[in-house]
């Protein structure tokens, strides 16, 4: 596209590095990590690739243009000078999605809709008309980023977030976002072959994810829009190629995946969501409490996103939590557990000495997802509900 050096992808808070090692895996060369995003240099088929096979990104996005301004007129007089007209066509819509933060700029929606002018501007005064505006369905998406004073102009190839994996999926109280899902699994080093277990499922997230991860089944096989398929450089048999490439390289998978809730509508729930996916019939459903599980095998993971008592009100969280640790010790020795929670207080409860304490946000929700290794005679912190003195002896 039109110049451009590199590719900006966007991600959770947290997940920068599990994004580094996605794009490892793809040989896909990292410039630069930053705050929610990695930087690569830019090729079209990067482009179309970390679209299309990623599952930590959130959005791929390719720069037109970054400049300071100090007010809303300056950035109109930059954008103005932008050669949109060879960015898209007159005749297709567009829209401006906008984030950051700044001193200078507290209004960003007003920055936008000067940003919007411009272009419009610019489009009347090369073609004598000016493309229309869909807020809900452009063709084209252009990102406005605002740090302090810094611009940045971006086309955003992904045109909706990438987390929107299949627009059919029926979802329960405080789903996991699935990018966010994705990049948790990934952090606990699960080997994509052992026992996977999703404890407390509600809608799947977990579940439907690891079972992407395992088939190796790219999101685009479950997707068909993109922004980069709008734009006037689009190279049909690029994509045509990669989604050809992402249909040979699903495998079948042959181990135990389970995922289960107490209630049982969500169980309901993520059974029409993983039914509906290919393979979905190697998972088995069940319905009980998490403390009632035992495990199949002798190794796997366990992914728990339990109430945080925010979204979803439970009479004793520090109990539940504190069940949660006993049981993993007890029950699971040779898995390793993943938990997000945002109840520090409840986390405490349940006891067990972490290998990864990271700070993630589930929605704008702060949280910590941490990884406890379980073997038998697990370590337990002081916080131990249930045996408060077995930190030293075992
Ligand atoms: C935050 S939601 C999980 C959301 C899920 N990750 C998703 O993406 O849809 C918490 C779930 O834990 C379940 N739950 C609460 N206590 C449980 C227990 N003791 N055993 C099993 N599930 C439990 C609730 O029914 C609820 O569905």
């Amino acid at each position: 596209m039109h110049n451009a050096e590199y590719i900006l992808i966007k991600t959770h808070a947290g997940l920068e590095e599990v994004l580094e090692n996605e794009l490892a895996e793809w040989q896909i060369p990292v410039n630069e990590k930053g705050l929610r995003c990695v930087f690569i240099p830019y090729q079209k088929e990067y482009v179309y690739r970390c679209n299309m096979f990623l599952r930590t990104a959130l959005r791929v996005l390719v720069p037109v243009h970054d400049f300071t301004a100090e007010d809303t007129d300056e950035i109109y007089v930059q954008a103005l000078r932008i050669k949109w007209e060879e960015y898209f066509p007159v005749t297709q819509t567009f829209a401006i999605d906008f984030s950051g933060m700044s001193d200078t700029f507290t209004h960003l929606k007003f920055a936008s809709l000067r940003l919007k002018d411009a272009i419009c501007d610019r489009f009347r005064n090369k073609l004598g008309s000016r493309p229309d505006i869909d807020r809900e369905y452009p063709d084209v998406l252009i990102n406005l980023h605002v740090n302090g004073n810094k611009i940045s102009l971006s086309i955003d190839t992904s045109g909706e977030s990438l987390h929107i994996r299949n627009s059919r999926r029926v979802q329960n109280v405080a789903p996991l976002n699935e990018v966010l899902a994705a990049g948790l699994i990934r952090l606990t080093g699960w080997d994509k072959q052992s026992e996977f277990v999703d404890g407390m499922c509600g809608s799947g997230t977990f579940t439907m994810e690891a079972l992407g991860i395992a088939s190796h089944s790219a999101p685009c096989l479950f997707r068909s829009h993109y922004g980069f398929k709008n734009l006037p450089d689009f190279d049909k048999t690029l994509y045509e190629n990669l989604m050809t490439e992402a249909e040979e390289k699903v495998t079948e998978i042959d181990f135990i995946l389970r995922a289960n809730d107490i209630f049982p509508p969500a169980v309901s729930k993520a059974r029409r969501n993983i039914q509906a996916l290919p393979q979905g019939d190697k998972v088995k459903f069940t319905t009980s409490d998490f403390t009632a599980m035992r495990p199949q095998t002798e190794s796997g993971v366990i992914l728990l996103n339990p109430p945080y008592g925010e979204r979803i009100q439970t009479a004793d969280i520090e109990g539940l939590y504190a069940q949660i640790g006993s049981t993993l010790k007890h029950n699971w020795p040779g898995f390793k557990c993943g938990l997000i929670s945002s109840d520090i207080q409840a986390l405490h409860a349940v006891g067990l000495r972490q290998k990864i304490n990271r700070t993630v946000f589930n929605g704008a929700l702060e949280c910590k997802f941490r990884v406890y290794d379980l073997y038998a005679g697990s370590k337990r912190t002081p916080q131990d509900n249930e045996n408060p003195q077995s930190s030293s002896t075992n």
